[in-house]
């Protein structure tokens, strides 16, 4: 088994608040970082110096400061192109988080481009940020949704998106990696599919982004939404890509200063891209957070970091397995080799926020409920599942202690039930 040791160049003192924190002078065992991931001093250093040293509002001053913070944010923009390999800078569009980006994809491509009767492919697995921007453009614009389900071990069912991906297919949006199965989706050939339908795809990359590369180019999509706070970033921040030639012939979603080339009483021409699509004062100090998080993660590598969770998320299959009455819902490793470093179950008569609470009286923080998941939860029929969601800060040794604990707590439940 390898250890975080073996990671190079990271530390778990990188993490102050898993060192220590307001709850507790003694470290806490963080396993909700499907969630949230937790920032290191890197990031935490950069935003303060960007406060203390370079303040000042982008694209506007004539003033040193504003050239410098101008420099840094279009910097940021540039390491997010990289990051996913897009063609240009400005096919990164900054957003609030990936929800606004694909509320932005649905609101200036959806509600542009759709007609009536047109269908738009999601799959039961998906986010309620996948799901419910996609049932406003259709309930506007008069369109369908179709949903593909799972097979029996969790994962899409491949022979129902194609049964259901026809001519009047126009978008397949979908997740890259699911926040409750874990399982991975095998993008790559679903836009082949699509393509050949002349559906354009838009993929949900928040649970892959900060675990595997994932290239826009190679695998063939049009859209990709990404979080900032699920990459080791701050919140409020987040972005969508798109290509060039789709961004350049949909309209801006919100309208305001910086969007706009010029304004007339009545209308106003847009600017070019990126910025048709930012609309006021961006999100300056998360954007250059967020790049600072970027290169931390790059300075670990990101096969290093698929190869140690891929290790650590086999273990902690092997030790849930173990555990009577514990049923894990989503593929195992075995079954999806790519699979997330998550793993989310429940306990036959137990509900999942009591586990949840008891281990965070134990300082383990894990996530209960539907995980924004509602019609993945009750196509499978169940009310709620407890989640443990893991990346390259978790350790062998938390896994156990862990473990131990659930074990302590289901028994007691059990007891008292
Ligand atoms: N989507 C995030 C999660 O799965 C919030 O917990």
């Amino acid at each position: 088994m390898e250890t975080t040791q073996n990671l190079p160049k990271i530390e778990k003192k990188d993490f102050p608040l898993l060192e220590n924190n307001f709850m507790s002078k003694n470290k806490i065992i963080y396993l909700d970082h499907a969630a949230t991931t937790q920032k290191p001093i890197q990031v935490l250093a950069k935003i303060d110096e960007y406060y203390r040293n370079f303040n000042a509002n982008v694209h506007r001053g004539a003033h040193q400061l504003s050239a410098k913070a101008t420099e840094e944010f279009e910097n940021a923009r540039s390491l997010i192109a990289q990051y996913v390999n897009a063609d240009s800078n400005k096919e990164i569009i900054f957003t609030r988080n990936a929800t606004e980006a694909i509320n932005l994809a649905a609101r200036s491509w959806g509600e542009f481009e759709l007609k009536e009767n047109d269908e738009i492919l999601l799959s039961i697995m998906e986010h309620h940020s996948n799901i419910v921007p996609w049932q406003m453009v259709a309930a506007k614009n008069k369109c369908k949704l179709k949903f593909v389900g799972i097979d029996l071990n969790g994962r899409l069912d491949f022979d129902d998106l194609k049964s259901k991906l026809t001519k009047k297919t126009k978008l397949v949006s979908l997740l890259h990696v699911s926040n409750t199965l874990g399982c991975c989706n095998p993008i790559k050939e679903i836009t082949k599919l699509a393509k050949k339908k002349g559906a354009l795809v838009l993929l949900d990359a928040c649970q892959s982004l900060a675990h595997q590369k994932l290239d826009v180019r190679d695998l063939g999509i049009d859209f990709l939404a990404g979080s900032g706070h699920k990459l080791c970033g701050p919140t409020g921040i987040g972005f969508l890509w798109s290509k060039k030639e789709i961004l350049e012939k949909i309209p801006p979603f919100f309208g305001g200063g910086e969007m706009i080339q010029d304004v007339y009483e009545e209308t106003s021409t847009w600017a070019e891209l990126p910025h048709k699509f930012e609309a006021g004062t961006p999100a300056i100090a998360e954007a250059i957070g967020l790049a600072e998080a970027i290169k931390y993660i790059n300075n670990i590598g990101l096969d290093n970091i698929q190869k140690y969770e891929k290790e650590i998320t086999k273990y902690l299959f092997e030790q849930l397995n173990q555990i009577e009455d514990l049923e894990i819902i989503g593929p195992s490793p075995k079954i999806d080799p790519n699979r997330a470093s998550l793993a989310t179950f429940y306990v036959k008569g137990i509900h999942s926020n009591d586990i949840a609470e008891i281990l965070d009286s134990r300082g383990i923080c894990i996530r209960s409920g539907h995980h924004c998941c509602q019609p993945l939860h009750r196509h499978l029929g169940i009310n709620s599942t407890a989640r443990v969601s893991m990346n390259f800060t978790t350790n062998q040794e938390e896994i156990n202690i862990f473990i131990e604990n659930l074990k302590e707590t289901i028994s007691f439940l059990n007891i008292n039930s």
